[in-house]
């Protein structure tokens, strides 16, 4: 993971787990789906960000997102893996699991500087 995506992921899973804590768990499921963006393209991210939502269904008593988040963690770690994940889904149990989305912009600058980097990586070795 390029260090800029990787940084912008961070933030947005320490400002889900801020809110979180504060028992603010709509801003907090929005931050955790903001990183979801950023991260599914990897396995360890994609899966901190599945386990925060399934934590927030557990904390609001939300049986639909617990059930979601259970089949999204290991079809979430096999989707990252293979490289086949739905561009800019976010990650709730309100979207279905193929459903691709829009991109925010803010977000979308570092997706984009994370692939360029990576592209760079590839051209070096
Ligand atoms: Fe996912």
């Amino acid at each position: 993971m390029d260090k800029d995506l990787k940084a912008a992921f961070e933030k947005e899973m320490k400002l889900g787990k801020k809110f979180f804590a504060k028992a603010e768990y709509k801003d907090a499921f929005h931050h955790f789906e903001r990183a979801h963006v950023l991260g599914q393209f990897f396995v360890l991210p994609h899966v901190r960000s599945h386990i925060w939502m399934f934590f927030i269904g557990i904390r609001t008593g939300d049986f639909n997102e617990i059930k979601g988040q259970l089949i999204r963690i290991p079809l979430g770690m096999i989707g990252s893996a293979l490289g086949k994940v739905p561009l800019g889904n976010t990650g709730g149990a309100n979207i279905k699991l193929s459903t691709t989305l829009p991109i925010p912009d803010d977000l979308k600058e570092h997706l984009d500087a994370g692939r360029d980097a990576t592209e760079n990586e590839q051209q070096k070795s």
